[in-house]
C-alpha cells in the first residue's frame, strides 16, 4: 500500500537544527510541504527566510512557498541567538544565495488559506517561536479545529531549560505567543491536541560525529566525513557532496557550542525529531496534561508548567512527548538525507 502523504505547514526559525529538519521533511516522500513560514528567533526573520529559500533551492525545492512572518515577538522585544546558531544562523556553512524571492502572503495568510482549503487535513510543525501560529489564530479562530494536528518543538518540564534556568529557547523568545497557543488548542479530542516535543526528549537526540560520517558514507560523499573533537574551531568541509558539506559545516558549528557549555562533542537535535514525529507520531510516547506558560514570573517567565494530575481542574490540552528511540530517529534521518544529498549530488 502507498503511504498515506502528510500535508504540512512549518514554521520555523532556521537555524542549525531547523535547516537539518527541513532537510529531513525534503527527503521525506510522504511529506507534502504546503508553506515553509519563518519567524523571528534563532536570527532574524528575513534572515531565516533566506536561509529556508537556499535550502530549498540547493535541494530542488524552488516551487515550496517561503512566506516571511513577524519580525518581532508579539510583546517581548526580540532577542536572537548568533552565539548558538552563527552569524547567519547556519553554522560555518554558507550556502548559495538563493535566487527567488519570498512569497507575496504573509506567513499568517499562508497557515489560514490552507487550512481553510483542507480542513482536518493539514499537519502544522512549529519549530521555532510560536508567533506566526499565535498570530494566525487571532484571525482565524477556528485554525485550532481547522487544522488535522499541530507538533510545535518547545517547553521543559521535568528538565532544566537551555535559555534561563527553568525556559526553553522557543518559548522564552515569545512566551506570550505560547500561552496564546496553548488556550486556543484547548478543548481538542483525544488524537487532536497539540504534540509537544521538549527539552525533556529532544535533549537525548544527541548527533555525533559518527552520525555525519555515516551520512556521508551512505550516499558516497568523498572523503570520508570526519568532524574531528579535535580539529581547530571552524575546520570547514570538504565533502563532495553539497549537502553533506554545507550539513557538516552548520552541524561543527553546532558541535562546539555545545561542548562551550559543557554538553560535549555533540549536537542536539531538537527540531529534526519534531519533523520526524509530524510525520509518525508512532516514533513518540506521549503523556497527556494540561499545558501553560507563565508570564509574570520574575525569574520563571516563559517557563511551561504541566498539570500531568488535573490539579487545576482544566481539561488536558496536550500530548507531550515523554519517550523515544533515539536510534531509530538516527536511523530514519541518515537514510532519508543520503538518499536526497544523493539526489541532489
Ligand atoms: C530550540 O531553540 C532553537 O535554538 C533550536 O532551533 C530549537 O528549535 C531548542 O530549544
Ligand atoms: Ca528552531
Amino acid at each position: 500500500m502507498a503511504e498515506q502523504t502528510v500535508p504540512l505547514i512549518v514554521d520555523v526559525d532556521t537555524g542549525i537544527d531547523d535547516s537539518l529538519a527541513l532537510l529531513y521533511l525534503m527527503a521525506s516522500p510522504e511529506a507534502e510541504l504546503l508553506g515553509i513560514t519563518c519567524t523571528a528567533g534563532n536570527v532574524t526573520a528575513r534572515q531565516v527566510a533566506t536561509n529556508n529559500l537556499a535550502w530549498l533551492e540547493l535541494c530542488g525545492y524552488a516551487d515550496v512557498e517561503v512566506a516571511l512572518g513577524a519580525e518581532v515577538p508579539i510583546i517581548a522585544p526580540l532577542m536572537t541567538t548568533e552565539e548558538t546558531h552563527g552569524p547567519q544562523g547556519i553554522g560555518y556553512a554558507e550556502l548559495p544565495a538563493p535566487t527567488r524571492a519570498l512569497s507575496s502572503r504573509h506567513a499568517t495568510q499562508v497557515w489560514i488559506d490552507n487550512a481553510r482549503r483542507r480542513p482536518g487535513e493539514i499537519t502544522g510543525l512549529v519549530t521555532g517561536p510560536l508567533t506566526n501560529l499565535a498570530l494566525a489564530v487571532k484571525l482565524e479562530p477556528e485554525l485550532p479545529r481547522l487544522l488535522k494536528r499541530i507538533v510545535v518543538m518547545g517547553g521543559a518540564f521535568n528538565h532544566p531549560g537551555n535559555t534561563n534556568p527553568t525556559t526553553e529557547w522557543n518559548v522564552a523568545v515569545d512566551p506570550d505567543a505560547a500561552r496564546i497557543v496553548f488556550d486556543a488548542f484547548s478543548g481538542l479530542p483525544e488524537g487532536r491536541r497539540p504534540v509537544i516535543c521538549a527539552l525533556d526528549v529532544t535533549e537525548r537526540i544527541e548527533m555525533r560525529p559518527h552520525h555525519i560520517a555515516a551520512l556521508a558514507e551512505a550516499c558516497g560523499s568523498t572523503p570520508a566525513e570526519i568532524i574531528d573533537p579535535d580539529d581547530p574551531p571552524g575546520r570547514r568541509s570538504q565533502a563532495s557532496n553539497r549537502v553533506v558539506r554545507h550539513l557538516s559545516d552548520a552541524v561543527r558549528f553546532y558541535m562546539e557550542f555545545h561542548r562551550l557549555y559543557d554538553q560535549g562533542f555533540l549536537a542536539h537535535m531538537h527540531d529534526p525529531f519534531a519533523a520526524a514525529v509530524a510525520l509518525d507520531p508512532a516514533l513518540a510516547t506521549t503523556r497527556r496534561a494540561t499545558v501553560d506558560v507563565e508570564l509574570a514570573g520574575t525569574l520563571t517567565r516563559g517557563q511551561t508548567v504541566a498539570d500531568w494530575r488535573g490539579m487545576w481542574g482544566r481539561e488536558p490540552n496536550a500530548d507531550i512527548v515523554v519517550d523515544t528511540d533515539p536510534e531509530e530517529f538516527f536511523r530514519r534521518a541518515i537514510e532519508r538525507v543520503a538518499a536526497l544529498a544523493r539526489r541532489v549530488g
